[in-house]
């Protein structure tokens, strides 16, 4: 069973690597999120899940001298790599914090803005959490979130895959490997898409959702390879597929075209106003 303090991709450096290689693929939507939310030079930024930190650089880096980020995580591990990777750029204006994001505690008190990249679809029953959120904040707190969608885009691949491009298959097997995972593990995979109307229900303002799709380059299957790395004993654990067939699907994803491939996955960018 998963516990919050677990991250179910994994605390390694390596993990820190391959969120690293992520933060490549997000780049502009990480932008385009941080344009909509509007920092101001002073504002308290609490960040859920900030991993190893990647996106609160892109935050400090918006912020002034009076300004701050709360990042909050329940890894230890990953907290200490985002506290030895910001601390020149961070100082005192990083505050590492370690914590389960689903509970909100005093961390979030006084926040002007709440963030987070790739964090709501590891919550169970993320929707919990948002409504507790709004009650908690002050009115005019902005909020803002990237989330993953792994599965719209798997209906333009299962397409290609039917009619003219087979070689494909193995997205449609890591995706819905993921899928398996995040569902056996309890947790939302699917909050991303639905995350604007969640919002828009729970009274949320200004409620503001644009999509984001990145083709499948080597960067994007190489991070596919590295999941399974990191999950492979998991996915054996669990049924999902047998280290057989993980080998199989890596030789597979190995042989791939060298051209562009379309998006496997994409991110879901959505920004409100308490
Ligand atoms: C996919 S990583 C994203 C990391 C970072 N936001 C980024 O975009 O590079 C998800 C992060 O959320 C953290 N996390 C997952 N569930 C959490 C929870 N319940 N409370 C706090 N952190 C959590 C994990 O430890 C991990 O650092």
């Amino acid at each position: 069973m998963s516990t919050t303090s677990e991250y179910v991709l994994g605390q390694s450096e390596r993990a820190a690597r391959r969120l690293a290689l992520q933060d490549l693929h997000f780049a502009a939507p990480s932008e385009a999120l941080l344009d909509a939310l509007a920092l101001r030079p002073a504002d308290r930024v609490v960040e859920l899940g900030c991993g190893p930190g990647a996106f609160t650089r892109r935050i400090l880096n918006r912020l002034g001298a009076g300004g701050a980020v709360v990042g909050v995580d329940s890894s230890s591990g990953l907290l200490e790599q985002a506290k030895a990777s910001l601390a020149q750029l961070g100082g005192s204006r990083f505050q590492p914090t370690l914590a389960d994001v689903a509970k909100p505690g005093p961390w979030i008190d006084g926040a002007d803005v709440v963030i987070g990249r790739a964090v709501l679809h590891h919550v169970p029953m993320a929707e919990f959490l948002l409504g507790r959120l709004r009650a908690r904040l002050r009115p005019g707190t902005r909020v803002g979130f990237l989330e993953p969608d792994f599965r719209s885009l798997l209906a333009r691949i299962a397409h290609l895959e039917a009619t003219s491009r087979p070689e494909l298959a193995p997205l449609l097997v890591w995706a819905k490997s993921i899928n398996d995972l995040y569902s056996a593990w309890r947790i939302s995979p699917c909050v991303g898409a639905t995350l604007a109307q969640t919002l828009e229900i729970a009274e949320y303002s200004n409620v503001r959702h644009a999509w984001h799709e990145f083709p499948s380059d080597a960067t994007v299957i190489e991070n596919i390879q590295m999941i399974y790395d990191e999950v492979r004993d998991t996915y054996v654990s669990l049924g999902i597929l047998s280290a057989g067939e993980i080998d199989e699907q890596q030789r597979l994803l190995r042989a791939l075209p060298d051209d562009v491939l379309p998006a496997v996955w994409g991110l879901h960018q959505v920004s409100a106003v308490v």
